[in-house]
């Protein structure tokens, strides 16, 4: 426990540590800050393995006391080299960070673990969450396990998955007509009558702490060395500001060099705000109108941290992609027979964000190249069902009218 205090991202006002908070008064989001000079000291990067075999064994560079976690074995997802992808798109070093192996299925676990944990902390017992689904089913499992009330909106086409993973973990879950961001107007709203804390990602400061991990455990899989690029699936864009902030926590730490791999924004066409600020030079994205795709968790019309992934991105030399739906499915279906990984349709899309940038030139073959899959494909069975359609059961499936009545 190293935490110092916390800061705004945008007008770098410090708040208090060891108190709950949500935005700053500027509507900037609150980043946590440590003593990286004393974790230095204390701590380095040969005694992580000795920690548990999950994203807590960073636990110095995370916000909770070790008795306030509440862990459901989340992290430590494998880095997997591809066998027959690679060879496929033309890139000869080309990994695949899998996050659907988390509880829950997603990479939402990691931060919904560190803000629960925080959450418990805190003494707090009710909170609420806009969601575009993965969140929601963290938020719900780990809601069960702290035995904390939790109260979710999300939008009513949300994946049949998440939908039941949040009643079965016993949430109050309520559908809306809408998207993530009529979701948080409606949490936001219910603040002062209901008494529920807001975990909105970004508008509470831990989520992102625990997102962060993933940049961690990338640089221990791959001996602390960065890769030269990160494909990341992005909505809220969380994941890639908190890993943005863990490399730079590892080079003050003395772990990694001054290397950056080149971020990059993948994003669906009919959802694409950072693609779209991105190539207009703009430092914040603006409303995206209409917002539709499959890829459920990349529907964030308007992000929060908007500025900070476009910083990241431009700092590392990044770029920004969106791909359409059908591409993206495709992809996923090609991924899972060429490697065995059944992936997100987030996570498919950057596949085909990879051959795109690869064929223009932007990423040479032999760089070291990876892609987060942010969830599994199991959560998403309705958008990979319209590839295999099944018929109603005919009469040969019927075991002559003795299992099925007729
Ligand atoms: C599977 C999946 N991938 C990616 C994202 C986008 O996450 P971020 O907010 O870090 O951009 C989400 C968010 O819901 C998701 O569920
Ligand atoms: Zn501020």
């Amino acid at each position: 426990m190293n935490v110092t205090h916390l800061e705004c991202s945008l007008c770098k006002k410090s708040f208090e540590a060891g108190k709950a908070h949500n935005l700053c008064d500027c509507g900037g989001p609150l980043l946590v800050r440590y003593d990286l000079e004393k974790a230095r000291l204390n701590w380095s990067r040969d005694q992580i393995a000795k920690g548990p075999n999950n994203m807590w064994r960073y636990g110095p560079m995370l916000p909770p006391r070790p008795e306030s976690i509440v862990s459901l074995g989340e992290g430590m997802t494998p880095l997997i080299r591809t066998r027959r992808l690679g060879a496929r798109v033309g890139a000869s070093d080309l990994w695949i960070k899998d996050e659907g192996l988390n509880p829950t299925g997603s990479f939402k676990a990691r931060g919904l673990s560190c803000a629960v944990s925080m959450l418990v902390e805190f003494g707090i017992r009710k909170v609420a969450i806009p969601s575009a689904g993965n969140a929601a089913s963290a938020m719900a499992a780990y809601a069960a396990a702290a035995g904390i009330e939790s109260h979710i909106f999300m939008p009513r086409d949300v994946p049949q998955a998440n939908y039941i993973e949040c009643k079965a973990f016993g949430s109050h879950v309520t559908l809306v007509d809408g998207l993530i961001s009529d979701c948080a107007k409606i949490v936001d709203g219910g603040r002062a009558t209901h008494g529920w804390f807001d975990v909105s990602t970004l508008k509470e400061p831990y989520r992102i702490e625990g997102k962060k991990t993933m940049g961690y455990e990338l640089a221990e899989q791959l001996g602390w060395e960065l890769p030269d690029a990160i494909f990341y699936p992005t909505g809220g864009g969380v994941g890639l500001i908190g890993m943005w902030k863990a490399f730079e926590e590892m080079e003050a730490l003395g772990w990694i060099g001054s290397k950056r791999p080149k971020m990059i924004v993948v994003q669906a066409e009919g959802c694409q705000p950072v693609v779209r600020a991105f190539e207009r030079n703009e430092a914040r994205s603006q409303f995206w109108n209409g917002a539709h795709t499959v890829a459920a968790g990349l529907r964030v019309p308007k992000p929060l941290g908007d500025f900070l992934v476009l910083d990241a991105v431009r700092k590392s030399g990044g770029t920004a992609i969106a791909v359409s739906d059908a591409e993206l499915i495709d992809a996923g279906i090609q991924l899972a027979s060429d490697e065995g990984m059944f992936v997100a349709p987030e996570g498919a899309a950057c596949v085909t964000a990879l051959q795109k940038l690869l064929a223009s030139g932007f990423l040479k073959p032999a760089e070291r190249i990876v892609i987060y899959n942010t969830g599994s494909g199991l959560k998403y069975l309705e958008a990979y069902a319209t590839r295999f359609p099944r018929q109603a059961s005919g009469e040969q499936d019927k075991l002559g009218g003795l299992i099925t009545p007729r």
